[in-house]
């Protein structure tokens, strides 16, 4: 199996990079910054791309996807004034909008699993989520000031509505963490379909490497993609 990383040099993607590595897949660390990938660089299941993902020229694009099983997608808005309100403002879903097309384009017979790091403040139409009355005011006010917020519902609506389960070359899974925190080691984690705490007011802990974790292992254990495929499973620490 052969996967290709977007935000791979991410507090996140970095940790899906080096579990992938653990479990002898192959991957395709796409990255801006080479820095972050000394230690890893010389093993023999990587490929280093330096590119930025919005600025390659599709036909490149199609050729890195040409030999993927999967690609991960953990690209985030960079926690800087430029990173939150500079371009590009829809980074994650411009990023899905263009894999999709070029995997759509390529009419290659072969299905591609997309998963993609998405947020416990983002909700699941399909499954009848609903903010609360406050949390909405909340909600409304997050996605007024925080572009990246906005950003991460444009791409689950993106997949849900646009992709949908009736696609032929692609299966996908929009993980949704909670708080993130970092840990050196995966530890116990649950997973549900629907939050089942508030994100605003009462928001759980995920651990980065477990999202990484869980990730890792809806590529390579063929009955929890089934379970959790074309969904939108929330992820928290086991407390
Ligand atoms: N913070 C939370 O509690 C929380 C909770 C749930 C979900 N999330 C979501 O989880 C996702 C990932 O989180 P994280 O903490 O792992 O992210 P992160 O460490 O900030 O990593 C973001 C990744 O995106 C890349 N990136 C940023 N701007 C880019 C651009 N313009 N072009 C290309 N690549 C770009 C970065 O590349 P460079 O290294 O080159 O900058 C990096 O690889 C985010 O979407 C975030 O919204 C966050």
């Amino acid at each position: 199996m052969k996967v290709l990383v977007l935000g791979a040099s991410g507090a996140t993607g970095f940790n899906v990079v080096t579990q992938l590595l653990k479990q002898g897949i192959d991957v395709k660390a796409l990255i801006r910054n080479e820095e972050k990938f000394e230690s890893i660089k010389n093993s023999k299941n990587i490929e280093i791309i330096k590119a930025s993902i919005l600025e390659i020229d599709n036909h490149i694009l199609n050729q890195y996807l040409d030999d993927v099983d999967a690609v991960i997608s953990c690209l985030g808005h960079n926690i800087t004034l430029k990173g939150i309100y500079g371009k590009p403002y829809t980074l994650v879903v411009d990023t899905l909008k263009k894999i999709v097309s070029i995997i759509n384009s390529n009419n290659k017979n072969k299905t591609i699993k997309i998963v993609l790091m998405n947020t416990t403040a983002c909700i699941n139409k399909l499954q009848n989520e609903k903010f609360k009355i406050n949390e909405n005011i909340i909600m409304k006010i997050v996605r007024l000031l925080l572009p990246p917020q906005r950003d991460n519902e444009l791409a689950l609506k993106y997949l849900i509505d646009i992709v949908g389960i009736n696609n032929k070359l692609i299966e996908w899974v929009a993980v949704r963490p909670d708080t993130l925190i970092n840990e050196l080691e995966v530890s116990e984690y649950t997973v549900y379909p629907s939050s089942i705490r508030s994100p605003i007011f009462d928001a759980g802990k995920t651990s980065r490497i477990n999202v990484a974790d869980f990730m890792v292992s809806l590529l390579k254990d063929e009955k929890l993609w089934e379970k959790w495929k074309y969904k939108t499973p929330v992820i928290y620490n086991k407390e």
